[in-house]
This record gives C-alpha cells, structure tokens and sequence, in this order.
C-alpha cells in the first residue's frame, strides 16, 4: 500500500520522537519516499542528521534556510502538493490544537494547511492532558475535517505515570496506514493464493528437469492484488524475480510436490485462488543420491506422474474463487473449456502458442478469460502487468456480483 508514496512525515516536540528513526525506516522499507519537517522544538528530541540520513532527503524546520551566500526558500505549498499522505508523529497537544483551529506559526503547520492528501496523525502526551477536554475536542475537530487518529496507547509515560497517551509503535502506525489505506478497495480483507513459475524435478543432486516460465505472470498477478487491497500467498517456483510488498508473502518452492503442500497449506485461508504456475507433469520416479555419472550407454529416465495441484484444490474447493491457466495450441478454446470442467474452476486464463508475442518468457500475453457459465471474453496483446490488471477485473466482477 505505502510502496511508491510520498510520505510527508511532520515531527513534534515529544519525547517519542526518538522512535521516529524507526517509523523512516520502516516507511522506507514499505516502499514510500519519505520526506520530513521537523518542529523547532522536535529537533532538541531527535536528531536532523540521523533523520537526514534515514530518509535520504534533507530535514527541513524553517521556512527558509541561509548560508552565507544565499537564502533559500522551503517551500511549503510545494511540500504539500508533493505528499501522497500526510503523518504528524508524535502529534503534540500543542500542534494539535494548532491544526484544529489553522494557526501557522511554522513550516510544518503551514505544510498541513497546504496538503490536499490523507493526513494521520499519531498523538503522544502525558494522561492528564490526553485525557483534557481540549485535546479531545482537538481530536475531534481534526476528524471532522477528515484527518485519521491513529490512537494512543495506555502503559508507562515518561512522566514516569502509567496511562493513556504513548504514541502507537511504529510498527503499529506503518500497519494502521497500510490497512487504511487498503480499505475499501476491491479486495480489502481478502486473501488470496497465486502459483508462480516453474517447478525443477531432481534427476540427481547437480541435475533437473523444468521448463522456461519465468513466474513474470504469476507475480504481476499478485503486484495487482495487494494493489487492490488483498493479502496474498505468493507460491513461487524458481524464478530471478524478486518483490518487496508487506501484503505478499512469498512461498519459496522447488518442486511440484513441494509447490502442492504449501498449496494446500494456505488454500482453506483464501477467497481466491489462481494457479498460474508452469508445473511439471512428470518428476523422474527416482532421484540419484550422487552426480550419475555419464557411460558410453545412453541414458534412460523413468518418470511417474506428479499430482495436478489444480486438480486437488477444485476438488475441495468450498467458498473459494478458483483459477486456473491453459497454454494451448490447437482447439484452443475447446481445450480450455473442458479444463474448467475437469479441474471444477470458476474461470480459466487460456493463452494460445498461436498468438505472436504470448507465452514463457515473453513481456507480454495475449488472453482469453473463460468462466464457469462458459462466458467468453478475449483480450488484446498486453504486457503481463496489464494482463493481471483485466485478470483481477473478471475476477473482482464475479466475486462481487
Ligand atoms: N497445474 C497444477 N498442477 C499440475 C499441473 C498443472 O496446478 N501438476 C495447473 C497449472 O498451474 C495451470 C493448469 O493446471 O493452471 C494447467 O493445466 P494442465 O492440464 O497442466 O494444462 P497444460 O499443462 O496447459 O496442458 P496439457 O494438459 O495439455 O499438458
């Protein structure tokens, strides 16, 4: 949710302060480019420098900076235009009454007055003036304008008293964003399962049989869903392809018999499951303990059928939205078809070999979504990000309908 946002981070004079190298960092690893204005007051809790170097933009607190040879203006429209969203942590009582009545006494005020976007804003005091009705009237006039609390917590102050008024840990504030800003979207509180990639089957410990899927649809599949909000088991064979997203877990297999345990691991979890895996038919029935080392006979391997994961799950499939895929050469669409039917789905991905551009390892795909009432729906060749983007559209359609 927060991976490509701009995030405005305003800090205030509290001692929770020191837990916003924290809060950069992980706002940082959730994908977001993070700039920060700093109180005056804020500055004697935490230091610019180590905030400078965590967020890798400069530190700004006045609104004009001067060295010796020239002033330069901070400008606090352009701050505000610039964020996606917009937190004040620690929100102090004092900046929070500042906001609630639009004084605009310092860079970080005026920034807030400036931002079009989403502001959260994670209060940290000591009890009695948590508690004061001035700071709850604070709190609601801000929610009256839209702004988001992220609430305090009770436990020990550094007052030294016990109550109501710690500022939620920073892994607490990154979540409360991540699921904001993921509800209401398609697939809020959904999760989903996606298979990805090949599968190598052993032949001996040096030696493999696979195929060339590169997994590229299979993680542009899941890229969309955490977009839209889900939650996703990414079931990778492998693959060069990495991902960093706090919504995908991915699964790291080698096997398609590994590949169907952690399958069915997670499958009761989901509302949706999409195989998009290149699995392998067949492993080799025995795999040599050591290097098999070549002869001057040929070599002969026996293989033995491995389980269709598909299969398996449609067979005990209850609530779940089941897809599968089809690569097809001839009587494309009638293939794909009695695929639904065999492997009970409630829609098949079919891309032809026919089509010039679609297939392994290629950029992009050339689809035809089929669903269980035998709709058909063809699309044009696109890259495999926006084929998951028309994936997810049938898919959300029915599951919403
Ligand atoms: N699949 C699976 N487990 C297997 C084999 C396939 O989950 N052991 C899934 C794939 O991820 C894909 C679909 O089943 O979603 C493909 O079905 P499959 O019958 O294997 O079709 P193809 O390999 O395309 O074709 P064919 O049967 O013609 O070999």
């Amino acid at each position: 949710m927060l991976s490509g946002k701009n995030v405005l981070l305003g800090i205030t004079g509290g001692i929770a302060a020191y837990k916003t190298t924290f809060l950069v960092r992980l706002l940082i690893k959730a994908g977001a480019q993070v700039k920060i204005v700093l109180t005056e007051s804020a500055s004697s809790f935490v230091s610019p420098l180590t905030l400078a170097t965590l967020s890798k933009n400069p530190v700004l607190t006045n609104f004009t900076q001067t060295d010796e040879n020239s002033v330069d203006w901070n400008n606090h429209v352009e701050l505000g235009l610039w964020a996606d969203l917009m937190l004040m942590a620690p929100a102090t009582a004092n900046t929070l009454s500042k906001m609630a009545n639009g004084n605009c006494d310092n860079l970080l005020l005026a920034s807030y007055l400036s931002a079009k976007c989403p502001v959260y804003f994670a209060p940290a005091m000591d009890l009695d003036m948590y508690k004061h009705p001035s700071t709850k009237y604070s709190f609601e006039r801000l929610e009256s304008f839209g702004n988001i609390m992220i609430s305090a917590t009770a436990g020990e102050l550094a007052s030294g008293l016990h109550g109501e008024g710690r500022m939620a840990e920073p892994e607490d504030i990154v979540a409360f964003i991540e699921n904001h800003l993921a509800s209401g979207l398609p697939l809020s509180g959904k999760k989903v399962l996606i298979t990805a990639g090949p599968t190598y089957e052993a032949i001996d410990p040096v030696r493999f049989v696979g195929n060339h899927s590169s997994g590229k649809m299979g993680y542009e599949l899941a890229i969309k869903a955490a977009e839209l909000g889900a939650s996703v088991f990414l079931i990778s064979g492998p693959s060069n392809l990495t991902i960093h997203n706090n919504r995908i877990k991915l699964i790291k297999v080698v096997s398609a018999e590994e590949m169907y345990v952690a399958a069915h691991k997670y499958f009761n979890e989901v509302s949706v499951a999409i195989a998009a895996a290149a699995v392998a038919d067949y492993r080799p029935k025995t795999v040599a303990n050591q290097k098999i080392k070549k002869s001057d006979e040929d070599l002969s391997i026996e293989f033995v059928k491995n389980r269709d994961i598909l299969f398996s799950l449609g067979e005990i499939k209850e609530h779940q939205f089941l897809v599968g895929f089809a690569l097809e050469t001839e009587n494309e669409v009638e293939n794909a078809k009695k695929k639904l039917k065999k492997k009970n789905l409630d829609a098949i991905v079919l891309n032809s070999l026919n089509d010039a551009g679609a297939g392994f390892g290629k950029p992009t795909n050339k689809i035809t979504f089929i669903d269980k009432n035998l709709t058909i729906k063809a699309f044009e060749l696109k890259t495999k990000a926006e084929v998951a983007v028309d994936i997810w559209g049938e898919i959300v359609n029915r599951i919403h309908a």
